[in-house]
Order: structure tokens, then sequence, then C-alpha cells
């Protein structure tokens, strides 16, 4: 058990926002400065504390809650918490720990001319000194693999040893900034950063989009033409609404959202990568180490569920419109090949299951090593064969061919293969008669096709035993291992069912093949669009979902910025969906600058100031800026832009 819920549950109705008896308790501050009658709190002396006193009910007056008594187990909770210090817990610190959190404050000078100076000085204190300078040549290289991750030519060593100019280290530096290289590497950390791919995007896709590239062109361009930062941040999560600017320009930007991080990781991404916080950690629970509450969660993901990805075209609308009409040839042909073989496909297998009985018994013969008379197909017959090698099914419909006994005479199995015959030409009527309602319901009329005809709203089917039956016996889903085809012991499809036809089907089925065919192939290239995210039609708030469930909806979250950010009260987003409101506030709070200027360092020294680059939360980890200092000194002069 801990402090906060009991404080929560039996005293703030009275000493939160009401602050009875003058004292509040929702906040260590808060705590310390006690009520009407001085501190109520004596960090480490329980005994001597009047909150103690109250809730033991050991004080001759005060006997708090003043309707009841804390169990036992309550009192000794908060007894233990005056003992260690009085200590506030930190999911409810929010207030009080984001006033104090040194990353949340605001940037100050350190009063150096210099970082320079401002090391040299730090190194003083701390009785160190700097290494030596790196020799000339070591230092090239070391440029050379930070700005363009490539070692120097042979040539390029040649020219910069022999240049001895004052400011041939400049000149380098200048040169590789200035050079395309510089953008394809330095845009590599930012896509890292962005869970950009361009080949393999996701579990649920195995091709590539084939416009992708043009968000990783985009920000390898914005690190080569020095795009300012915050333009860099707020296109890549708002260029379409961003007043004042090229849009289109600034569009394939977007890929960052439309390509990367899907679903609640918008929000994860979002928040570490620009803000280095662990916002989703919120989803669930109160962040557990930040001042995040869950509802900040909720806030942000209402920003983005209030926006849609899209492709965004850059071609005309003639070109679009083309395009789409041409898809939809495609699918209509290929729609009309697939009815035609399904339906002859489901008569075959029909009329075959009229040939159950004599199956069942030419296997049973097969089996038993009796001579075979009957007239049957043998690929069919094979295929009877290795079914019913293993008796376990998804349906126990069989069992009275299985309890045969192996010196059954031949009449017993013929009359059990007759009445298993029977039930399965009833399942197979069932489900066509089935099928048949289907079509009607979903508009189909005499092959016409209507376009409700594919979605699956309300249909009959067979009780799922018959169905496992149907699926082994004449389905494409049925597929065991012990044979070399896909598709169920009567089922015949596309690709095989040719023999079972005559002719004038044969013909018809590769007019349709060919029809199909030629339609993809004279599909138009797809035009050029890029990854984009827009406004959706209707922005709106969410509510939290309850300990991540969202079955169980608890308050709404107005769509506004993080609480901690802010000194008072956010205010909600006003405008659509809010992202830009959004990309503004990051970008004008000091986190984002401290979390780029970190990342930078970072991707120069090889650690952060901030080990932690994506976590400036309580539990990220600070460095000391002196260890970097000492193993990359001059290097430093790039960061500081010398
Ligand atoms: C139903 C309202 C109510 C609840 C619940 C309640 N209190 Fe109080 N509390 C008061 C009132 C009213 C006073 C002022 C009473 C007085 O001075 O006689 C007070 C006074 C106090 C004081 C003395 C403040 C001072 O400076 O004189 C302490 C300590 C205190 N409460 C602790 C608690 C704690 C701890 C809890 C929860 C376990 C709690 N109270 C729950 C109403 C409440
Ligand atoms: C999908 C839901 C979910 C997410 C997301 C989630 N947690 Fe939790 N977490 C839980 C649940 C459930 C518990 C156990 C019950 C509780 O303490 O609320 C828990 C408990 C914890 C605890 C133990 C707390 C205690 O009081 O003992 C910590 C620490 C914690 N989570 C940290 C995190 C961090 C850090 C993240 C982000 C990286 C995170 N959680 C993200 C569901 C989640």
């Amino acid at each position: 058990m801990s402090v906060r819920p009991v404080i929560a549950k039996n005293c703030y109705p009275c000493h939160s926002q009401a602050g009875m008896g003058g004292l509040k308790l929702d906040s260590r501050e808060a705590v310390m400065k006690g009520g009407k009658s001085g501190a109520v709190v004596v960090a480490g002396k329980p005994e001597e504390s009047l909150l103690i006193q109250a809730v033991a009910q050991t004080h001759a007056r005060l006997k708090m809650p003043p309707n009841g008594k804390l169990s036992v187990d309550e009192i000794a909770v908060l007894r233990e918490w005056v003992r260690g210090g009085a200590m506030w817990p930190a999911a409810n610190a929010g207030a009080t720990q984001a006033a104090s959190h040194w990353a949340f404050l605001p940037l100050k000078s350190s009063g150096e001319e210099s970082i320079d100076a401002f090391v040299e000085k730090g190194l003083a204190a701390a009785g160190l000194k700097a290494n030596a300078e790196a020799d000339k040549r070591t230092l090239m290289r070391r440029v050379y693999f930070d700005l363009i991750g490539m070692p120097p030519t042979p040539a390029d060593t040649d020219a910069y040893m022999k240049d001895s100019t004052k400011d041939a280290y400049a000149k380098l530096v200048n040169r590789l900034l200035a050079s395309p290289q510089y953008g394809e590497r330095w845009g590599r950390y930012w896509l890292d950063l962005a869970r950009y791919s361009d080949g393999q995007l996701g579990a649920n896709r195995d091709t590539p989009f084939a416009n992708s590239w043009r968000y990783r062109d985009w920000v390898i361009e914005a690190f080569n033409h020095d795009l300012p930062y915050d333009v860099f941040v707020k296109a890549q999560l708002a260029a379409d609404v961003m007043p004042g600017t090229d849009n289109e320009k600034l569009r394939p930007a977007m890929g960052f959202h439309a390509l990367g991080p899907q679903g609640d990781d918008r929000v994860d991404a979002t928040t570490r990568v620009f803000l280095g916080l662990t916002v989703a950690c919120a989803q669930c629970h109160d962040h557990k180490f930040d001042p995040i509450p869950t509802k900040d969660f909720y806030s942000l993901q209402g920003v983005f569920r209030s926006s849609e990805i899209y492709q965004h075209p850059l071609a005309d609308a003639a070109t679009v419109d083309a395009f789409a009409a041409h898809q939809k040839k495609i699918e209509d042909a290929k729609y009309e090949l697939d009815t035609f073989v399904q339906r002859r496909s489901a008569e075959l297998s029909e009329s075959l299951a009229r040939k159950t009985a004599r199956y069942l018994v030419a296997t049973w013969k097969t089996a038993h090593g009796l001579p075979q008379e009957d007239k049957l197909d043998a690929e069919v017959l094979t295929r009877w064969v290795e079914y019913l090698k293993d008796p376990r099914k998804d349906h126990d419909f069989l069992k009275p061919y299985f309890d045969l006994k192996p010196d059954a005479p031949l009449a017993e199995v013929q009359r059990v293969a007759a009445e298993l015959e029977k039930f399965i030409v009833g399942v197979h009527e069932e489900r066509r008669r089935m099928e048949d309602r289907n079509y009607v319901k979903m508009g189909g009329e005499k092959g016409v096709r209507t376009e409700s005809i594919r979605q699956y709203t309300n249909l009959e089917s067979l009780e799922i035993h018959q169905y496992y039956l149907w699926r082994d016996l004449s389905s494409e889903a049925y597929k065991k291992d012990f044979l070399d085809f896909k598709g169920g012991v009567y089922f015949y499809g596309e690709k095989n069912i040719a023999r079972w036809m005559g002719q004038e089907w044969r013909d018809e089925v590769k007019r349709l093949q060919e029809v199909y065919a030629a339609t993809k192939k004279a599909a138009p290239a797809q035009y050029p669009f890029v990854h984009a995210v827009r406004e959706g039609k209707k922005p709106a708030n969410i509510r939290v979902a309850i300990r991540g469930d969202a079955k169980n909806p608890g308050e709404e979250a107005p769509r506004r910025f993080l609480s901690c950010l802010a000194s008072g009260e956010q205010p909600a987003f006003k405008n659509g969906s809010g992202r830009l409101e959004l990309a503004d506030s990051i970008i004008a709070h000091p986190l984002a600058a401290r979390v780029m200027a970190n990342r930078i360092w970072q991707l120069h020294f090889g650690q952060g100031l901030v080990r932690t680059a994506s976590n400036f939360g309580r539990l990220g980890m600070r460095r000391h800026i002196l260890s970097c200092w000492i193993i990359w000194r001059r290097s430093l002069l790039i960061v500081a832009g010398q």
C-alpha cells in the first residue's frame, strides 16, 4: 500500500481544493506548509506530527477523518512515511515536480562567453586539465566521420596536411558541412528516430511504398539546406496547415507520421523524438516517474485521431480519376473470373459429393487390399485415402466409418458409406441454399454484380461442425501437409479444374483470364503522390481509456498540450485537429531545443550530455559535461559553431 492513495481517498475531499483547517495535502510543499496550527508533519518524527496524532486519534481534540477512523494498516503506512522523511510519491508530484525538474526550466546562459570558457571553468573547479589537442591528421579523420560518415581520401588528406593557413580547419569543416553527404549522414540519424524504412514497412505490409523516398529526401535536403529547426519540427507535424509557408513544398515532411509510427505509437514517437518524454507510459496509468497524468496521453491521442493519413496526389484530377477507374476495371475482371470458377467448382464438388459412398467403399478396399472394380477418378480417390488416414478431425461425422471393425463385412461398409453420403450431400445442398440466399441479400441478381456483394453482413452460415466437414471436403481453405494440393478432397479451383470441364467452359475460363490479364497490363502507372496527413472530417476529443482499456471509457480529454509543460492550465486547442497548435507548443518549449542540441552532441561525441537522448524525464540519465569534453576537445568547436 502506498501513501498517496490513502491520503487521496480519505483526506482529499476536505484537504485538497477545500483546504479545511487551512490545510492542503495534495503536494509535498502543501504538506510541509501545514495548516492553521502550523506544521502538521515533523519529518522523521511521527509521534510529534499533528497529522499522525490526528489520524491515530491520539490527539485530545483533533480526530481525522472526522467521520471515522483509518484502518490500522493505513495508519501504519502514514506513520512510516513520516518516519522516512515524508517524501512525496512521484505519481502525484505533478505541479511541484514539473516546476522543479531541470529539463522543464527555461534555458539560461552559463554566463560564459563560449563553451570553451564554460568547460574550462568546470575543469578547473574539478582540479582537472584538458587533454592535449589531437594531431592534425587524427582530427581531420574525426571530422570526416562525424560529418559525412566516411574517411577522407588520400588526396583529401594530402591537401589538408599541406594547407598551413590559419583557417584550414574551419575551411575543412565548412566544406564538409556543405557537401551533400552531410545531409545523407545526418538525415539517416533522423530517419531512424522517425522509424523510417524504405523497404520493409511493418508487419502488415510486404511491398515497399513506392513514394516513401520523398520523405527521406526531404529530410536529407532539410539538413543540407540548414532548414531552421522550428520549421523542420513543425513541418513534420503540420506542413498542411502551417501559415505563411509553401505547404506543397513542405508536405513530404509529413511522412514522419504517414510512413512511420501508426496508431498509439504516434504519441510515443512525437513526444520521445521532439520532447524526450515517454508520454506513452501514461496510456494505462499516470506516468510512474514523470508528472504526466493519463489524461495527457489521451489529449495528444485526440489530436492524432482527429487527423488522417492519405495519399496526396502529385497529378491532376483527370489522371487520378482515370487511375481509379482503371483499378476498378481490374477488380471487376478479377471478380468475373473468380465468380465463374467458384460456381463451376461448387457444382463439381456437389456432384462429387453424390459419389461419396462409392469413394468411401473404394477407400476401404484400398486400405484392406481388396480388389477394386468401381471406375472412379484416381486423384479424388487418392485424396480420400490420404484424408482418412488420420481419424482426428475438427468434426466427428466420419466416426461411423472409423468405427468399422477391420473384418466388417462389405455390406456393412456399404451401409455406413451410404448413410454418410446422404448426410454429406445434405450439407452441400444446405450450403448452396445459404449461398444463394446470401447472394440475394447482398443485392446479387442473376450474376449482376453490385457493390455490396463483397460485404459480409448478417450472412447465414452452416453450423460450425458441419462447416468443418464441408471445409475439409469442398473448400479451398482446407490445407493439410500430407497432400501436395491446397483445398479439400473434392475441391478444384482455377489451377486444376480444367480437366473436369467441357470445351465451352474451358474456353470461357480462358477468355476471362485473358480479359483480366489484359486489363491489368493496360493499367496506367500509379501517379506520383506524397504520403501525407490532413485534418480529419470531424475533429473531436476522445475519452480516457481507463487502464488502457478502450472498452472502459473515462472522462473526456480535451485536445491540448502536456500539463507538466505549462505553469497554469493548458488551454484547449481551438483549430481543427490541433496539430498546428501542438507543433507550435512543442517548439515553443525549451525542452525541444534541449533535446535536439543533446542529440547533435550525442551523435558528434558518442554520448549525450543526457545519455538517454529520448528520455529527459526523471529517469533520464544526465551526464557531466566534462567527460565528453576531455575525450573530444577540439571537435567541440563544431557544436559551438566556431
Ligand atoms: C470531512 C472533511 C475532512 C476529512 C475527510 C479530513 N479532514 Fe482533516 N480537517 C477537517 C477540518 C474541518 C479541519 C479543521 C478542524 C479543526 O481545526 O477543528 C481539519 C483539520 C485537520 C488537521 C489540522 C490542521 C491544522 O493545522 O489545524 C490535520 C492535521 C488534518 N485535518 C488531517 C487530516 C488527514 C490526514 C485526513 C485524512 C486521513 C483528514 N484530515 C481528513 C476536515 C476533514
Ligand atoms: C498497456 C498498459 C500499460 C502501459 C502502456 C504501461 N504500463 Fe506500467 N503498468 C501497467 C499495469 C496494468 C500495471 C500494474 C497496475 C498499476 O500499478 O496500475 C503497471 C505497473 C507499472 C509499474 C509498477 C508500479 C507500482 O506502483 O509498483 C511501473 C513502474 C510501470 N508500470 C511503469 C511503466 C512505464 C515506465 C511505462 C512506459 C514505458 C509503462 N508502465 C507503460 C500497464 C501499463
